[in-house]
């Protein structure tokens, strides 16, 4: 099986204020879908892969029976392409009714059966960078309350076909909106990764009262050089970064890779690569 991981880098306290939803006092860990599975809808041919409600729960299944629950890797997340193309007679986001014939209500219930936790995708631009359903600022307080609604504990936020006029809205917006659902969700905000990932474009101090997590910088891709690029990027930033992070508030240099190695591999080489999967 391949794991990924997600890897949040760990700093000093600093001294501004945090989102104040009791969560995420320590960085929070899990599985997400994206750098393996992407947007694989083709569950007909690729039933074991493709983004469908089996997926997660066969890595809940792993998160709490492989050891990794015990760890703190407690966050099963899914990313792009969960939704149908449209949303309901009543205007609400919907699963992709083939791939999620359950409902994320159900999804969410099978992970806290396990002792884990839920997180779904959202995009502040009309459409999600795969082209699905998004939360454009009109839809920010529906979508809160119909993640809400079905026992979501996390949200991520992407940025994708949104302008920076709407971005400086829609994430304080979406912060409130969370809020405002009595539910606590934990929010991963990607609006730096927009803004360049540095102040003065980025204000951390906001982000540190808004957000509970922010991508900082790019996607990390299925190689050691694209790992080692995000490394040297927060090594020659640290100074903006570090004052940034604290509990409830935390840099996301985007997931980890871990991939048991199907033969012994030689040691200054990492496993890496789709034939290891
Ligand atoms: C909402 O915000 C208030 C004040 O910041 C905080 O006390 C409360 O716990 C928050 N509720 C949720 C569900 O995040
Ligand atoms: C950054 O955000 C904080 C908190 O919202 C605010 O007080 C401060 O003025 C902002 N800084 C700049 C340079 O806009």
């Amino acid at each position: 099986m391949h794991v990924a991981v997600l890897l949040f880098a760990f700093a000093l306290t600093g001294t501004t204020l945090a989102l104040d939803n009791g969560l995420m006092r320590t960085p929070p860990m899990g599985w997400l879908a994206w750098e393996r599975y992407r947007c694989d809808i083709d569950c007909e041919n690729d039933p074991k892969n493709c983004i469908s409600e089996n997926l997660f729960m066969d890595m809940a299944d792993r998160l709490a029976e492989d050891g990794w629950k015990e760890l703190g890797y407690v966050y099963v997340n899914i990313d792009d392409c969960w939704s149908s193309k449209q949303r309901d007679d009543q205007g609400r986001l919907q699963p992709d009714p083939k791939r999620f014939p359950g409902g994320i209500k159900k999804l969410a219930h099978y992970l806290h059966n396990r002792g884990l936790k839920l997180g779904i995708y959202g995009d502040m631009g009309k459409l999600t960078c795969m082209a699905y359903p998004g939360t454009p600022l009109d839809k920010i307080e529906l979508d809160a309350q119909t993640f809400a609604d079905w026992e979501v504990d996390m949200l991520k936020y992407d940025g994708c076909y949104s302008n920076a006029m709407e971005q400086e809205l829609g994430y304080p917006l979406m912060s409130k909106a969370l809020n405002a659902t009595g539910r606590p969700i934990g929010y991963s905000c990607s609006w730096p990764a927009y803004q360049g990932g540095l102040p003065p474009k980025v204000n951390y101090t906001q982000l540190g009262e808004i957000c509970n997590l922010w991508r900082n910088y790019g996607d990390i891709q299925d190689s050691w050089d694209s790992v080692l690029n995000i490394v040297d990027w927060f090594f020659e930033n640290q100074d903006a970064l570090t004052p940034a992070a604290g509990p409830g508030r935390w840099n996301d240099p985007d997931m980890g890779e871990h991939r048991p190695c199907p033969v012994p591999s030689p040691l200054n080489r990492p496993c890496s690569g789709p034939e290891h999967s």
